[in-house]
């Protein structure tokens, strides 16, 4: 047993079917009374009868939170939930209105209620990030850790099928990569298996049926597994070069990680056997197949795009530049990142945008 630290983080956590009628009561809880509620442009009706439902606990509705959270959205936010008065905010959406809501309680100290609809897994970390002149600044702060999460999987059955793929394998990666992360203690590694295995079971339920609600309960149930891993242990290669291709090229999250995944636990499996025989064995494949390999399999098997350049606008000769971006400012990896790494990070990045399956 290697040594560790483990720090537990303070979150209520209520899961279930129907969780949402519990939100009234929460807030209750907290003793909150004008709750500003947010949520994208998209689920702005939601958010509606979600105030609604909170009758006069509820001030008022913000609904223009968009993905990266623009500095210019949180302030009108920010300046919304003042004028309100507002002592809560409730955010219901995926990782772009949670984000909000983080960055508006980093300068205020509100309390957070989220009601996750993705399986982004923000709501479970203290991790905000904000965007400004195109440059997104990401940091790391208790006060923007949600106080309760509600977890309904009713609210994920109209969540497209593409998209829940694609969302699923993103909060995969945080599993993936917290088997193998620095900090990482033997809770969070169970936590990681555990929802690597529930998400890429219910994967090929949901697609067979988008309201599968028993698929849809284990999706979301490992979507707040592989959340609170990404929230208690530091991220790694597959993170740096997702942020790196998302920030250069405004790709869409859900996507990428879903995509770069296999080729970021191909180039680290031989430094980490233990975790990449984990994911192994969360996937269920057979000993033939590597860790590598079976997120490949799993991500294409649910159609998700296997190739950078079907994307969005990747020049393939730009490619270069981004192995540089990797290699120039590498996050901590098991596999030591430098310019030594240059070439390699080039090929990898290779693979990725031709849509190669690792092996
Ligand atoms: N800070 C963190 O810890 C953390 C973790 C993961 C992701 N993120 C951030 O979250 C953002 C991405 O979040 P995301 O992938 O959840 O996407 P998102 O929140 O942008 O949602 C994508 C779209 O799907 C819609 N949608 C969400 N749930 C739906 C549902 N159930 N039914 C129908 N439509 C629905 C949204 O309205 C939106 O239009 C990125 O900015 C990423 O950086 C942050």
């Amino acid at each position: 047993m290697k040594d560790f630290i483990y720090n537990s983080q303070a979150t209520r956590v209520v899961f279930g079917r129907g969780a949402l009628s519990s939100l009234g009561q929460e807030i209750e809880l907290m003793r909150a009374e004008r709750v500003l509620v947010l949520s994208t442009p998209a689920q702005e009706t939601w958010a509606r009868q979600i105030a609604d439902g909170l009758g006069a606990r509820a001030a008022g509705v913000f609904a223009q939170a968009v993905m990266h959270v623009p500095a210019r959205i949180a302030g009108i936010a920010r300046e919304e939930a003042q004028r309100l008065g507002s002592d809560c905010l409730v955010a219901v959406g995926g990782g772009s209105t949670v984000g909000l809501a983080k960055v508006i309680a980093l300068d205020t100290g509100l309390p957070i209620v989220a009601v996750p609809t993705t399986y982004a897994g923000s709501e479970m970390t203290p991790i905000f990030g904000i965007t400004e002149d195109n440059i997104k600044r990401t940091g790391r702060d208790l006060r923007v850790l949600p106080r309760t999460v509600i977890y309904d999987p009713d609210l994920t059955l109209d969540l497209p099928v593409e998209l829940s793929m694609a969302s699923a394998m993103n909060a995969i990666a945080h599993a993936a990569e917290g088997l193998y992360a620095h900090d990482g203690n033997p809770v969070m590694s169970l936590m990681a298996e555990e929802g690597i295995g529930a998400l890429a079971r219910a994967m090929p339920a949901i697609r067979r049926d988008a309201h599968d609600l028993e698929a849809r309960s284990d999706a979301l149930y490992g979507a707040w597994l592989c959340g609170s891993v990404l929230g208690n242990v530091g991220m790694a290669l597959h993170h740096k070069l997702c942020h790196t291709l998302g920030g250069a090229f405004n790709l869409p999250h859900a996507e990428v990680h879903a995509l770069m995944l296999p080729h970021a636990i191909a180039f680290n499996a031989p430094w980490v056997p233990e975790a990449a025989r984990r994911i192994q064995r969360a996937l269920g494949v057979d000993a033939g197949t590597s860790a590598a390999a079976g997120l490949f399999d799993l991500a294409k098997d649910s159609g998700i795009t296997m190739a950078l350049r079907h994307i969005g606008a990747v020049p393939e000769t730009d490619l270069a530049t981004a192995a540089d971006l990797v290699v120039s400012a590498p996050y901590w990896n098991p596999r030591q990142i430098d310019v030594t790494q240059r070439d390699a990070i080039y090929r990898l990045l290779s693979d990725a945008w031709h849509g190669r399956r690792p092996d």
